[in-house]
């Protein structure tokens, strides 16, 4: 029965340890264009939305231990494919207009930050006065 268990640790520590050595992207490009967004958006975007929707990511100690640094990177590749705000100056007006109502949407329904990273950034929870600055967004007041 110990030796069992003995076994059974050694090959998890084992397993643990082969996959440390997968690389992870957790590059940051340097491409910043976003000095197109207002200043109010931009200061919640980048309070809130920036680690996984720039390229000015900050990459937790957590995000380099696999398995998590593989789950998190995916959510950062996967997040800056969907809007990269760092590249805002780069998208056409009709993909500007697309990312803002997608941005307001995904804020006023809750979905946005994911639920996994409001668990480490309780903080990043948009309130209802952001709401209302993306909502001014949207309607061009800003
Ligand atoms: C932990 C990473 C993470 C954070 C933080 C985050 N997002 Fe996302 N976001 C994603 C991922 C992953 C996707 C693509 C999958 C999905 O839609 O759930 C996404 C998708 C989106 C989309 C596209 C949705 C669509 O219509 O397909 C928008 C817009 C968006 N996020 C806005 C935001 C805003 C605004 C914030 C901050 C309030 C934010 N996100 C914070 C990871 C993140």
């Amino acid at each position: 029965m110990k030796k069992t268990l003995k076994i059974t640790g050694f090959f998890i520590l084992a397993l643990f340890l082969a996959i440390q050595l997968k690389p992870v992207d957790r590059s940051n490009p340097s491409e910043i264009a976003d000095s197109g967004l207002p200043y109010e958006v931009k200061t919640i975007l980048k309070a809130k939305c920036y680690d996984c929707h720039s390229n000015e990511s900050h990459w937790p100690w957590y995000s380099y231990i696999a398995p998590v640094s593989w789950w998190i990177s995916d959510h950062v590749h996967e997040g800056r494919r969907e809007v990269n705000y760092s590249k805002w100056d780069t998208y056409s007006e009709d993909r500007k207009e697309d990312k803002i109502e997608e941005t307001f949407d995904e804020v006023l329904d809750g979905l946005m930050p994911i639920e996994s990273y409001l668990i480490t950034h309780p903080d990043a929870k948009v309130t209802e006065e952001e709401i209302d600055v993306f909502d001014m967004w949207l309607a061009g007041e800003l």
